[in-house]
């Protein structure tokens, strides 16, 4: 089941918003067949699996999340294992799917098969932690990124920020640009870097880009607002509120390609929470928030954030005025701050990358 789990990771830019799953055929301790899913409506794991094993009569089957036996974007699972002859299925956590949800274990136990669960659960639960999240709550998982200085500034006092951390970091933020069905900026960040929020070099799907405009003051010549060619391929979702944009300008944008989200007023802000209920319904199980401070701090306040990776780099910006990763009002008490767990560091050229998951009680 470890070598399961391990296999799983190869699905990590190219499965979402599926679960990242792996599986492996044994015969007599020996493995004789290894697979993963690949990728979104591309064969399940057990499948390649047993294609690699060949002849797969007789083994056991390790998989990391419960065989599906419902038909989805692929046949189910069940049905493959039973026609291979497995004699026995192990797997590590049941599928909070409503489709799937065991299904699949019990076909197969009635066809006499010998089916166990749980096995490394609790680390097949960590490795698909926004599947499983979103599933549940019926929100995308929210990654918040930053790159910042050795003193915490995501700008310097005079609003630069490109670039503060080095290559190798950029890359890093590009993968997981790729990992994720959407990536979104707040309103000034889009005014001030004009980003385009494609995954570079381009490789497989394009996440659904999420542009905040609650006052319909973004310029239409901005990359993610523009025509197809200079705003490159996927999709691209204008979230406003009816009333900020003239029907002329919505037109326009539409025209470009654009998809559009108007949600209720509210003072202060977009409403947060109804805008991830409506991207969770658009199947976005993992959202990418690239700043600015202001935004992550609204996200944040709201218990709205579930992972943090802060690219820091050897750098001093200083200034009073320049911006920290999370602006709003904060917590005002350190009682309230919020408590992040499984701190990993990974050192990146001159950078490190610190990530870790944030607890909310
Ligand atoms: N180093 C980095 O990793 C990094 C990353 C991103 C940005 N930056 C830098 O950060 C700066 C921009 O950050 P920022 O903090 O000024 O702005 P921001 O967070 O990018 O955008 C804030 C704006 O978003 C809109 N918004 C809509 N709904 C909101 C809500 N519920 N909560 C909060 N905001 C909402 C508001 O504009 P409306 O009032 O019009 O609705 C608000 O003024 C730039 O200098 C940029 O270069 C650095």
């Amino acid at each position: 089941m470890a070598e399961a789990l391990e296999l799983a990771l190869g699905g990590l830019e190219s499965v979402s918003p599926n679960p990242l799953v792996g599986a492996v055929v044994a015969r007599g301790g020996r493995v004789i067949g290894r697979g993963f899913h690949r990728r979104l409506g591309g064969p399940h794991a057990e499948r390649e699996a047993l294609r690699d094993a060949g002849n797969a009569r007789g083994a056991d089957l390790y998989v990391t999340l419960e065989p599906c036996a419902h038909h989805g974007k692929t046949p189910p699972c069940s049905e493959a294992i039973l026609e291979a002859g497995i004699k026995r299925v192990f797997f590590a956590a049941f599928d909070p799917n409503p489709a799937a949800r065991g299904r699949g274990p019990r076909i197969l136990r009635q066809a006499s098969v010998e089916v166990r669960g749980g096995l490394l659960r609790k680390e097949a639960l960590a490795q698909n932690a926004p599947y499983f999240f979103w599933r549940k709550n019926r929100r995308p998982w929210v990654l918040l990124k930053w790159a910042m200085s050795l003193d915490g500034k995501i700008a310097t006092a005079g609003g630069e920020s490109q670039w503060i951390t080095g290559a190798k970091a950029r890359a890093r933020g590009h993968s997981l640009r790729r990992r994720v069905d959407a990536i979104m900026v707040g309103t000034e960040t889009a005014l001030a870097d004009d980003p385009l929020l494609t995954p570079r070099p381009a490789r497989g799907r394009t996440p659904l880009r999420v542009i905040l405009d609650r006052r319909g003051r973004l310029p239409m010549k901005l990359k993610l607002l523009s025509s197809s060619r200079v705003a490159g391929r996927g999709r691209r979702l204008y979230v406003s509120v009816p009333g900020a944009n003239s029907v002329r300008r919505l037109g326009k944008l539409e025209r470009s390609g654009v998809e559009i989200l108007l949600l209720p007023p509210r003072a202060g802000g977009l409403d947060l929470g109804l805008l991830l209920d409506e991207l969770s319904k658009l199947e976005i199980s993992q959202l990418l928030v690239e700043g600015g401070a202001e935004l992550a701090g609204a996200l944040l306040k709201n218990s709205m954030g579930q992972e943090i990776a802060a690219f820091i780099a050897p750098k001093i910006l200083g200034g009073e005025g320049a911006l920290s990763p999370v602006g709003g009002e904060g917590f005002s008490k350190l009682q309230e701050s919020l408590a992040l767990s499984g701190m990993r560091q990974e050192t990146l050229g001159a950078d490190l990358l610190l990530s870790a998951r944030i607890d909310f009680s």
